[in-house]
């Protein structure tokens, strides 16, 4: 057993995420950030990992989806939680049975509304802009086997108002991402009885 509980980040992309998840638990006393994952050799969150000095693990698509490799990993360095911070590929299932209820994502969007694959970045907030949607924001849930589906764990509004455009929709779910995902962690992580 470790002294404090263990969480790995998945991210495919900058990681401003991750970036805010690795500051919130860098001096806190019972979780640390353990591992940060990703498909991506260029993704930008691994200089962000490394200016925490938290070790990276890069994968291709063959080591995730044909091989226990990435569970193993995971299971060898006894994580508690998987936080997806915007990671663009599906879990597949050996993750999920090794992880039930432990493997949660947030979407730039009020699922279930602009959800599923491909429903990704811009995508979303373009969408949401097209359809002149008063209002939008963020939901954290948990991941199952189909994109943007699992139990809602949280939401968080914001207000589009005339004349916002997709940079101003962007920073305003951004800002809120920001602000929720590390403590929904942190109290997700308490009732989880792991803190
Ligand atoms: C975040 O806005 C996250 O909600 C989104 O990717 C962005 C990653 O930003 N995820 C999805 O769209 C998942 N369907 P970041 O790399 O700066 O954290």
């Amino acid at each position: 057993m470790h002294l404090k509980k263990r969480i790995a980040i998945f991210a495919s992309g900058s990681g401003s995420n991750a970036q805010k998840i690795m500051e919130h638990f860098k001096k806190h006393n019972e979780a640390e950030v353990a591992l940060v994952l990703t498909n991506n050799p260029d993704a930008y969150v691994l200089q962000r990992a490394d200016n925490f000095e938290i070790p990276t693990h890069i994968f291709d698509r063959y080591e995730f989806y044909k091989t226990e490799s990435v569970v193993n990993l995971l299971k060898s360095l006894e994580v508690d939680l998987i936080v997806l911070a915007g990671f663009l590929w599906l879990v597949p299932e050996n993750l999920l049975k090794a992880f039930p209820n432990k493997i949660i994502n947030i979407h730039p969007a009020l699922l279930p509304k602009y959800g599923g694959k491909g429903m990704y970045g811009d995508f979303v907030h373009n969408a949401v802009l097209a359809n002149k949607e008063e209002e939008s924001g963020i939901t954290i849930h948990f991941v199952n086997e189909h994109f943007d589906e699992g139990e809602v764990i949280h939401q968080a509004k914001f207000r589009i108002e005339d004349g916002d455009d997709l940079e101003m929709i962007k920073f305003k779910g951004q800002q809120l991402e920001h602000q929720y995902y590390p403590k929904v962690i942190e109290q997700l992580l308490k009732k989880m009885k792991t803190i």
